[in-house]
């Protein structure tokens, strides 16, 4: 998604803002810019494709002493991603970049040409640059006329925009789309989409709300809220440190986030368990007083950490729940009881079709929760309670540490409220508490087995399609490991529940379809088996994944001899990441940026 970075200040303007793009390569794009106005004078230059080619056409461009300057990657929502219609804009005299989607720009477009505006691009941006320009005819200043811009624009945004009449100032407003502004004891000043281009030059943070919006100039910030009331920037600390957020020495950001899944479940433990019961300090203790029901939702991976959930909940907790894919959930008018708990997950925080099932929750009375991996994002600052899942920075685009963060702290909380509910013999949560201890030493990656995976991908590059399949919470993993698979291979995979394949897949079964069979020995076993050796007397390529030999598999990837399912979950789980990343890494794809992917989707 389109990712946002601005600089106040004396330093290098120029490489300021491209590094603070390269922090937000993660969230994907296809485009980039930057505009910078210095010594009263405009520069822009915009590249599509990576950020290597604006550095390249930027190599002769200059900035010395002070500067104000916008920079943008932009992920094509509005016209094609061509060099026209990346950002930033300009107007006559002004540059803007935006994230998020004008959804009235076409009127305003009309309106604009029919005054005799011409647009260069194909963009909803640029409206807002030629409607600031029209409106700073009939204002006292450029501020007045942003704010009425502001009030003219329907939709999401987080904008920044730079005029010539006010060579030391950028305007900036925010509605649904990420935003915060970072300063330091040198006087610079700092805009961005997310924490990590602020991290190293920034020292405090300032995270705008729905609806704020002002100035920033040399001296001071300027923000007012939706009701057009002055209010004060409320600033954080924000770490410094990066290595964190960098590769380590592995190939991909992918795979040192699959490589860190021990550390950082470790991190999501710690703290939360004690011998006999589940402790989340983040949650009030009548919580869940009057919940009859859970209602999650999510998309994407976080739907299928989600998925998962719904299995653990009814079966440790007993309590009825029910899983939702946010992109439908907000448009089909759905019932909502005040005894639901309205459960939200999400890595970033961010995702637009999410933050709106969250907002209609909220508005319909229920109680909110969101299981999140970002502090101080959108959901985050809107439920009623959070419990961060502790993963750190996730930069693949194919989440892996945030889902088995997601499920571990699934995995707890059914215990949890099987305690408070008193649906699980003590002595049945305390064994489980000493299985979830075993979760970092279960995903931990063997060289033998990456070796093994390594190998083996070189004979799962081509055929017509793949079926991941598993039963009861195998399914949603079985789901997982397709969306990983065709995200970064570009492979047809589907995810299905093994007992289903009969009911119509098996008609694709041939040597060409391959089939990754999860075969827990601690569930179901006999019932998948069963199902797996329908496709293979039908001749499909069968892959199982399990700790008991297989002898109908023409492949097999032995996991070790574990005591529960669900510390068989996580084994597989790390198969099925290492296979897809192998298989991508074989086909010469770009890992942790694949084609058509953002890390962070604030468009619906
Ligand atoms: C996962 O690999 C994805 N790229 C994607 O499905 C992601 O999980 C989804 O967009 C939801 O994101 P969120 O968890 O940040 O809300």
């Amino acid at each position: 998604m389109c990712g946002i970075v601005g600089y106040i200040g004396k330093n290098n303007t120029k490489q300021i803002l491209l590094d603070g793009l390269k922090e937000l390569e993660y969230r994907g794009y296809d485009s980039a810019g930057i505009a910078v106005l210095q010594n009263g004078k405009f520069s822009s230059y915009k590249a599509i494709g990576k950020l290597v080619n604006l550095k390249e056409k930027t190599s002769d461009f200059i900035t010395e002493g002070f500067a104000v300057g916008i920079g943008h990657t932009r992920w094509a929502t509005h016209g094609k991603p061509t060099e026209l219609n990346a950002h930033p804009h300009i107007g006559e005299s002004s540059y803007v970049v935006h994230n998020g989607i004008i959804e009235n720009y076409a009127k305003l477009k009309k309106e604009l040409m029919s005054s005799g505006v011409s647009f260069l691009s194909q963009t909803d941006t640029e409206v807002i640059v030629h409607q600031f320009e029209k409106n700073i005819k009939s204002s006292t200043n450029a501020f007045e006329a942003f704010s009425k811009t502001i009030k003219e624009l329907d939709g999401a945004y987080a904008i920044l925009l730079t005029t010539i009449s006010e060579p030391d100032t950028i305007f900036f407003a925010k509605h649904g789309s990420p935003m915060l502004f970072g300063r330091n004891k040198d006087g610079e000043k700092y805009f961005a989409s997310s924490d990590t281009p602020l991290m190293g030059q920034a020292s405090e943070v300032n995270y705008f709300e729905d609806g704020d919006y002002g100035y920033v100039n040399e001296s001071e910030i300027f923000i007012f809220d939706k009701n057009k009331n002055k209010k004060d920037a409320i600033y954080k600390k924000i770490s410094q440190n990066k290595l964190s957020a960098q590769k380590d020495g592995y190939r991909f950001f992918m795979e040192k986030e699959i490589y860190e899944q021990s550390s950082v479940i470790s991190d999501t433990l710690m703290g939360r368990l004690n011998d006999e019961e589940i402790v989340f300090d983040e949650l009030d203790e009548n919580f869940f007083e009057g919940i009859n029901e859970i209602k999650l939702c999510a998309c994407g991976t976080s739907y299928h950490s989600a998925l998962s959930a719904s299995y653990l909940f009814e079966r440790y907790a007993k309590i009825r729940t029910s899983v939702e894919i946010a992109s439908e959930f907000r448009y089909r008018e759905p019932m909502m009881q005040k005894d639901t708990l309205f459960i939200v997950i999400s890595q970033s925080g961010e995702t637009a079709d999410t933050l709106e099932t969250l907002k209609m929750a909220k508005k319909a009375g229920l109680r909110t929760l969101v299981i999140c991996n970002v502090d101080n994002s959108s959901m985050v600052r809107l439920a009623d309670a959070t419990i961060l899942t502790r993963a750190g920075i996730e930069k693949g685009v194919a989440s892996t540490k945030a889902f088995a963060t997601q499920v571990t702290i699934f995995w707890m909380m059914s215990l949890y409220i099987a305690r408070i509910k008193n649906t699980l013999a003590s002595k049945e949560i305390a064994r489980q508490i000493s299985l979830l201890r075993e979760v970092p030493a279960s995903v931990k990656v063997s060289d033998e087995m990456h070796e093994k995976l390594k190998r083996l991908s070189k004979r799962y590059l081509h055929g017509h399609g793949f079926f991941f399949i598993g039963r009861d919470i195998f399914f949603p993993l079985a789901l997982e490991g397709a969306l990983k698979l065709k995200e970064i291979s570009y492979l047809h995979a589907e995810g299905y529940p093994s007992g289903e394949m009969k009911h119509g897949p098996i008609a694709l079964a041939d040597p060409e379809l391959f089939t990754i069979a999860l075969l827990p020995e601690h569930l179901h076993y006999e019932k998948s088996k069963s199902n797996v050796e329908e496709l293979s007397a039908r001749d499909a390529t069968i892959c199982a994944i399990s700790s008991k030999e297989f002898d109908k598999a023409d492949d097999f990837i032995a996991i070790s001899k574990c005591k529960d399912y669900m510390l068989e979950f996580f084994e597989m789980m790390v198969v099925v990441q290492i296979l897809s990343l192998e298989i991508s890494i074989r086909l010469g794809n770009d890992v942790d940026m694949p084609r058509n992917l953002a890390k962070s989707v604030t468009v619906e």
